[in-house]
C-alpha cells in the first residue's frame, strides 16, 4: 500500500519552486539566524560570473530572500535581467551600476559602502567593481521566492521582454535625487532609485518608536519592497514590537545589540551587532534594538510582501494605516491591539541589561534629553 507521503510525492504536492531553483542554480547557500556579510563565505555564482551566496536567514519569510554578491577587484558581473524586484545594499567596496532600459536608454551611477539602490523591474543591469585592489560585497534582497513560487518558469522570469515603464522613475533618481513626501512620523518617504549614503541621509523623528528615534521610508523603483532606515540615538533604545517574518535588517553604522523573543519565552535571544550584519526576526517574534556606541546607530530594513504604497496583504495595510490617519498597528501598543510594547510595559530585565551595557561602554543614558515616555526604571532612578 502506498503511504500518504509517497502519494503526496507522486501527486507533486508541497512544491517549493524557489528552493528547486536554488538547487538548479548551483549557488552556495548558508542558513542561520544572522550573518556578518563581511565574512560570510562566497563561492563562484555562474549566473553572475563572480562569487555569491544565498544568505538564508531563518526569519526570511515567504516573500523575499537575501543574496550577497562578492565582486573581485576590477571585475564585473555578467549582465542580468529578471522579473523580480531587487534592492541592493553595498556592504563594502566601491563600484558602479550600469542600467540599460529596453528602449536603449542607459543610466550609470557610482556606489560605495552604505549605498542602496533598486534595480527597476526587468531592466538589464551590470555591477562593476572599479577598485583594482579590493573586492566589493553587495547584499541584495529580492522578491524571487514569491515570483518563482507563482510562475515557476525560468524562461518567463529571466528572459521576459516586457518593459515596465512605470518602474523607471525620473532620470535623476539614478543619480541620488529623489522626492520627499512628508506624510506623518513613520510614514515620511523618500522616493528614488538610488541612495548614495544611508549613513548620511537626513531622517525624520518618529518618537512613537522610541526616545530620539529617527526614520525614513524609501519607495524604490516604484516597487513593492518595503525599505526604511532607522536611527537609534546614543544612550537610548527603541521599543519592542513584532510583525510578520521577512524583515531583513542590515546594520549600517554604530554598534549595539538586539533582543528577540516570542510570546511566552523565558529568555531573550541576543544578537550583538556592528556594521555589515544581517538578521531577521521570525514570525511574530518581538525584537528590540539597543545601541551601545558613542554615535547613533543606523540600520536598514528590507522587507518583502508590500510597502505603504503597495501593501500586498490587509495585515500589511493595517501596519501602516489607521482610520484616523494616525499610527497603524506597527506602532500601536499591544494594549490597544497593536504590536508594540511601550516602555512602561516592558520586562524589567530589558532595562537592566541595557544599563549594564551603558556602564560597560561608558555611555550616559540620554532618555531625559528626548522627553516623552521613558522606561520605568529610568524614571525611578532619578
Ligand atoms: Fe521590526
Amino acid at each position: 500500500m502506498t503511504s500518504t507521503i509517497e502519494a503526496a510525492k507522486a501527486a507533486r504536492l508541497y512544491q517549493d519552486p524557489y528552493m528547486d531553483w536554488i538547487e538548479r542554480e548551483g549557488i552556495h547557500v548558508v542558513n542561520g539566524l544572522g550573518f556578518d556579510l563581511h565574512t560570510v563565505e562566497t563561492k563562484p555564482w555562474p549566473r553572475y560570473g563572480v562569487n555569491g551566496v544565498a544568505v538564508h536567514i531563518t526569519g526570511r519569510g515567504d516573500w523575499a530572500s537575501c543574496f550577497a554578491i562578492d565582486i573581485p577587484p576590477g571585475t564585473s558581473t555578467t549582465p542580468q535581467r529578471h522579473l523580480y524586484e531587487e534592492v541592493m545594499y553595498v556592504v563594502e567596496g566601491r563600484g558602479s551600476t550600469e542600467i540599460e532600459l529596453p528602449n536603449g536608454k542607459t543610466h550609470s551611477f557610482e556606489w560605495q559602502a552604505h549605498s542602496m539602490f533598486a534595480i527597476p523591474l526587468n531592466v538589464r543591469y551590470r555591477l562593476h567593481n572599479g577598485d583594482g585592489k579590493n573586492r566589493a560585497v553587495v547584499a541584495t534582497v529580492t522578491s524571487l521566492p514569491l515570483t518563482m513560487k507563482i510562475y515557476h518558469d525560468d524562461e518567463f522570469i529571466f528572459e521576459n521582454k516586457h518593459f515596465f515603464k512605470d518602474r523607471i522613475g525620473k532620470d535623476d533618481w539614478f543619480t541620488g535625487a529623489g522626492d520627499l513626501s512628508l506624510v506623518r512620523a513613520g510614514q515620511n518617504m523618500w522616493e528614488t532609485n538610488f541612495v548614495p549614503d544611508l549613513s548620511a541621509i537626513e531622517l525624520t523623528a518618529w518618537s512613537e518608536r522610541g526616545a530620539g528615534s529617527m526614520n525614513l521610508m524609501f519607495l524604490l523603483a516604484n516597487g513593492n519592497m518595503h525599505a526604511h532606515t532607522s536611527e537609534i540615538a546614543t544612550g537610548t533604545y527603541k521599543k519592542a514590537h513584532h510583525h510578520e517574518a521577512g524583515a531583513h535588517i542590515f546594520t549600517v553604522t554604530g554598534k549595539g545589540y538586539s533582543l528577540l523573543w516570542s510570546e511566552g519565552d523565558a529568555d531573550f535571544i541576543r544578537v550583538d551587532w556592528k556594521p555589515g550584519m544581517v538578521f531577521a526576526p521570525v514570525e511574530r517574534q518581538f525584537h528590540q534594538h539597543f545601541t551601545t556606541s558613542q554615535t547613533p546607530s543606523r540600520y536598514l530594513a528590507l522587507i518583502g510582501g508590500g510597502n505603504a504604497r503597495y501593501p500586498l496583504t490587509q495585515k500589511k495595510r493595517d501596519y501602516s494605516t489607521a482610520k484616523d490617519g494616525g499610527q497603524g498597528t506597527i506602532a500601536k501598543s499591544t494594549r490597544d491591539g497593536g504590536s508594540q510594547i511601550e516602555y512602561e510595559d516592558q520586562d524589567p530585565r530589558i532595562h537592566e541589561i541595557w544599563l549594564e551595557e551603558m556602564r560597560k561602554n561608558g555611555i550616559t543614558p540620554q532618555f531625559e534629553k528626548f522627553g516623552g515616555p521613558q522606561p520605568k526604571q529610568a524614571v525611578a532612578a532619578r
